[in-house]
């Protein structure tokens, strides 16, 4: 079955399937997948297989369906985990309420959780149930909880669900799954071979040996779109400041630490010139104090003061070493909805966008999981609503995917290698 040439080609995917009347479904999703060229591993839950059978499942993709976390003939293995490793994409279709919420709290008690749970690979999943189940607050509180960790949901249709009732519940048709996944793997290769810095987290700027100058920054951001252009096709160097994230475990991400504003401005004009683009997301300190001490200032009891200078603004220097192939984004963190002030920004560092970051709700504050931003180029500006930082991040790529392949002339709209 070699159709490895579609829009799919050479794309691994573990087809979850959980026990639902949409389950019949599954069956043409699988060989739509793999008429579009993916590799289709089915992995079923003990529930599905009362709607459909792992014969069907098998017999589509040519491969045996895991179901079980041995086989009982032979009594091997079926790792998990290696599963989770192998795929492009975990697919879940159909995802019932139940495993939607032994997903949102871990809960491995059959193979797909455990698959879920091992998986380093994006996860998709559609759900599919009754109108009351899908929109009680239990399992609205488990979609977000799902959606907020970076998961993809395939928001199920309004429509006759098998009860007779009419409402939102009925999975999406596999025909739109399909295209949903052709969408997202689209995007991997917008950005192929192009190389980006990002910036993160705070900077600590030193007092004496054991104090310095930072912020709260979590660097969630910065790492949230370092994984974005890779999923996009990009290769990222992610300059960090001090951050206790680890890095994400892909290839295409090279991490170089710094500590203070002075380290990261030196790592990014040297990296900048063979970069197509940099997303400045870093929380740099405006300044330092002035005369760091080279041992513990003693406590006297008396008023210290501290005295500061200003750091260099690393994006303003990349704004003016930047060549008109090259995108450059930024970031503004405002208290108050302030677009003005991040025009005033964008226009002054000469980023192509900023990011407007609204301070005005308690949960898009430093170390949050959502945040809630407005993208503003010097023409336009869309405000976006509260969303996990992993989406977000994936809005702010389209919005690089956009700029380089219409309106400038980057050298990345030469052909990638
Ligand atoms: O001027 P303001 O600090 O609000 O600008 C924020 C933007 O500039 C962010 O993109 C941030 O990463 C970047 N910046 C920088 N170097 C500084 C200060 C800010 O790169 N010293």
């Amino acid at each position: 079955m070699d159709e490895a040439g579609g829009r799919l080609g050479g794309k691994r995917i573990v087809l979850g399937i959980t026990g639902s009347i949409a389950a019949y479904k599954a069956a043409l999703l699988a060989r739509l997948l793999i008429k579009d060229g993916a590799e289709v591993q089915v992995v079923m839950t003990p529930a599905s297989r009362e709607f459909i059978t792992p014969v069907t499942m098998s017999a589509l993709t040519g491969r045996p369906v895991m179901s079980d976390f041995f086989d009982t003939g032979s009594g091997a293995w079926h790792s998990h985990v290696q599963m989770g490793q192998w795929a492009d994409l975990l697919l879940i279709a159909p995802a019932t309420a139940s495993t939607i919420a032994k997903m949102a709290t871990g809960v491995c008690d059959n193979l797909l959780i455990t698959v879920y749970l091992s998986a380093k690979c994006p996860v998709m999943l559609a759900p599919a149930m009754d109108l009351d189940m899908y929109r009680h607050p239990a399992t609205q509180k488990n979609i977000n909880t799902l959606h907020s960790c970076g998961n993809i949901i395939l928001e199920p249709d309004e429509g006759v669900l098998a009860s007779g009732l009419q409402g939102k519940g009925r999975m999406q048709e596999p025909e739109q799954l399909c295209a949903a996944v052709c969408a997202f793997f689209g995007h991997s290769h917008a950005l192929k071979g192009r190389k980006f810095l990002v910036t993160a987290g705070p900077t600590h700027e030193r007092i004496d040996p054991v104090r310095f100058v930072g912020n709260y920054s979590s660097g969630k951001m910065g790492f949230a779109i370092a994984e974005a252009l890779v999923e996009a096709g990009a290769t990222v160097t992610l300059v960090c400041g001090p951050v206790t994230l680890n890095t994400p475990s892909l290839p295409e991400i090279h991490r170089q630490n710094v500590q203070t504003a002075a380290e990261m401005r030196d790592a990014c004009t040297a990296i900048f010139p063979e970069m197509d683009g940099a997303v400045m997301c870093a929380a740099v300190a405006d300044y330092r104090p002035a005369k760091p001490q080279p041992y513990k200032i003693p406590r006297t009891g008396q008023p210290l003061t501290l005295e500061l200078t200003a750091n260099d603004d690393i994006a303003a220097i990349l704004g003016a070493m930047k060549r008109p192939t090259q995108l450059l984004a930024g970031f503004a963190l405002e208290t108050e909805h302030d677009v003005n002030r991040a025009t005033e920004k964008l226009r002054r560092k000469n980023f192509d966008f900023i990011v407007l970051n609204s301070l005005d709700t308690a949960d898009t504050v430093f170390g949050a999981d959502t945040n809630k931003i407005t993208i503003i180029t010097p023409q336009s500006h869309t405000a976006l609503p509260m969303k996990s930082k992993h989406d977000a991040a994936r809005d702010i790529v389209a919005k690089i995917i956009e700029l380089t392949n219409n309106s400038l002339p980057l050298s990345v709209r030469k052909e990638p290698n």
